[in-house]
């Protein structure tokens, strides 16, 4: 990584960055609390912190790491080892920041061959991430192999709360007993038959959804249930294999009751 020198360290920042790492830390023991917003606009920090930072968001309030892995092949998306460096050369005329921007904010626009179009735009809910958060995530995926180079204004001003349908939209509510909805998953439903989800099951056959409400929208979820060759296939997993009739055998009540228990697992 190449830290470009004479940036200057304002208090400000550095009091904002130590705050948000003594709250990364700490997420363990306060998993239900809402995650705490980092914000840099006006303060100035270090590409070094910025990275770092990154880096927190990353393991921490991304979620990326349920889908991606660094160095390792991962389960449901590419590895991201080397992306700071790849991303300049993914497309003719779009440099590596602009690229992994896209990657953030749309990232069905160019899709990394042999993955499907499954990655939520991540400054908008369940992931939900602030202008300040996409800023520190770009330089930690340039610092992948690259260099450090994104600035503020790099980050679309209309990024996460400020943009359409952003982190500041009201979540969706689903009027299913999640309670019910367990015992749709278990029972009838059959999804215990390939799927984990939390305390249910232990099939390996799809994807561990133990978190899925983390890391995909209640629209993603709701379709995937009703026509599941339409979004795709997961990478990693066996094409055909879930079944396409489970929107004809449950009923309406049983399906609203199946999806909110979805949308507890977090
Ligand atoms: C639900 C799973 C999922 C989550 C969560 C997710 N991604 Fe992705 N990501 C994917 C998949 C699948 C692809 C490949 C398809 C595509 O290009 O959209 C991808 C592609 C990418 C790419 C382009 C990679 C390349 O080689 O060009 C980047 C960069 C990226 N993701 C970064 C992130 C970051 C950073 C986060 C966390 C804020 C994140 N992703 C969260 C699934 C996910
Ligand atoms: C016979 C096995 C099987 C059954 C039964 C099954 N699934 Fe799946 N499911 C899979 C496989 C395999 C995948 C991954 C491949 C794909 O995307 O089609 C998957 C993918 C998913 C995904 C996407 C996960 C992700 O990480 O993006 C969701 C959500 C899901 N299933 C929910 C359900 C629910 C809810 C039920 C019960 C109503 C169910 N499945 C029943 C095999 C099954």
């Amino acid at each position: 990584m190449r830290v470009p020198v004479g940036v200057k360290v304002g208090a400000f920042s550095l009091l904002v960055m130590g705050g948000y790492a003594y709250f990364a830390n700490s997420i363990p023991q306060i998993e239900s609390k809402p995650p705490q917003e980092l914000s840099l606009e006006g303060g100035s920090v270090t590409p070094a912190q910025l990275v770092r930072a990154g880096e927190e968001i990353f393991k921490t309030k991304g979620t990326c790491e349920i889908c991606h892995r660094i160095g390792q092949k991962g389960t449901r998306a590419p590895d991201l080892a080397g992306i700071g460096g790849r991303a300049g050369k993914a497309r003719a005329g779009t440099s590596a920041t602009q690229y992994l921007v896209e990657s953030l904010l749309q990232p069905g626009a160019l899709l990394v061959e042999g993955y499907p179009n499954i990655m939520p735009a991540v400054d908008k809910p369940p992931i939900a991430l602030n202008r300040s958060e996409l800023w520190a995530l770009t330089a930690f995926l340039q610092s992948l192999g690259g260099t450090v180079d994104v600035v503020l204004a790099d980050i679309p001003a209309t990024a996460g709360a400020a943009g359409p349908g952003g982190a500041a939209a009201a979540a969706v509510k689903v009027p299913g007993d999640p309670a019910a909805g367990a015992a749709v998953f278990a029972g009838k439903g059959t999804c215990i038959a390939c799927h984990k989800a939390g305390k249910l099951g232990a099939s390996p056959v799809g994807p561990d959804l133990s978190q899925i409400a983390r890391i995909q929208t209640p629209e993603y979820i709701m379709k995937k249930i009703l026509d599941p060759a339409a979004l795709g296939t997961v990478a990693g997993y066996p094409k055909g294999v879930m079944p396409p009739t489970l929107g004809q055998s449950l009923t309406a009540r049983e399906y609203t009751d199946l999806v909110a228990f979805l949308l507890t697992l977090k």
